[in-house]
């Protein structure tokens, strides 16, 4: 009995020793052009789902936010336009570079980006809006995604998450109209800035 324990300690031992070296040695590839190996790649990625759903259980969704994620409710829900819009002024100013959007392509960075910023249309239908919510306030560590609480209140962030759970059913021509809405809203502030400057 003795014996087994001493193999097995020294065993594991050995094996931090290659470990440390390994870590060492600088032969892992950071390369975002390198895959991750199959193992490593789901160690990460189980990790990091299974964080999020732990995390995010028991955050309150609000009521308006919850109808628009449930296709029986989303079309009569109370979401008002307002916040929809103020959702897509931060998506169409922060988001599309990494991730894109309906009708427009990822920026070259990112295009460059290891791992992959996912298509949040699809991310929206898989994920409940209180998972949404959680990843757009913390962020996700060693990827690109950023996290937007020190930047961000809670309120703005659902309106993020209300945009998302519109964006899932929206074509490039719905969302080319939401920009156009936009700019013009803003040429209008922008008119309105301009006169009240003259005054
Ligand atoms: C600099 C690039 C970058 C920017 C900007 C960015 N993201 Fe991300 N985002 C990522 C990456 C990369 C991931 C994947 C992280 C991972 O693999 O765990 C991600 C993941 C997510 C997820 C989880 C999706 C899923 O299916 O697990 C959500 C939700 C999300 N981002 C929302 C947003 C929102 C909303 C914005 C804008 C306010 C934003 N992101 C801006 C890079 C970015």
């Amino acid at each position: 009995m003795k014996k087994t324990i001493g193999i097995v300690a020294a065993t594991l031992v050995v094996e931090l020793i290659v470990a440390v070296i390994f870590i060492w040695s600088g032969l892992y590839n950071v390369s975002t052009l390198s895959p991750d190996p199959g193992p490593l790649k789901w160690i990460f990625s189980t990790t990091s789902d299974n964080s999020v759903k732990h995390h995010a259980n028991g955050i309150t969704v609000p009521q308006n936010v919850k109808e628009l994620s449930d296709v029986k409710t989303s079309r009569n829900s109370q979401a008002d336009s307002s916040m929809i819009a103020e959702g897509f002024d931060h998506y169409n100013d922060m988001c599309v570079t990494c991730h894109a959007g309906p009708g427009l392509n990822k920026s070259e960075a990112g295009i460059g980006l290891y791992p992959q910023a996912p298509d949040l249309a699809r991310s929206a239908k898989e994920l409940p809006p209180q998972d949404l919510f959680w990843v757009i306030k913390n962020g996700v560590k060693s990827t690109g995604m950023p996290g937007f609480a020190k930047t961000h209140s809670d309120s703005k962030i659902w309106a993020m998450v209300a945009f998302l759970e519109k964006m899932k059913n929206m074509t490039p021509q719905d969302y080319a109209a939401m920009e156009k809405a936009n700019t013009s809203m803003g040429n209008m502030n922008m008119n309105m800035k301009m006169s009240h400057h003259e005054h």
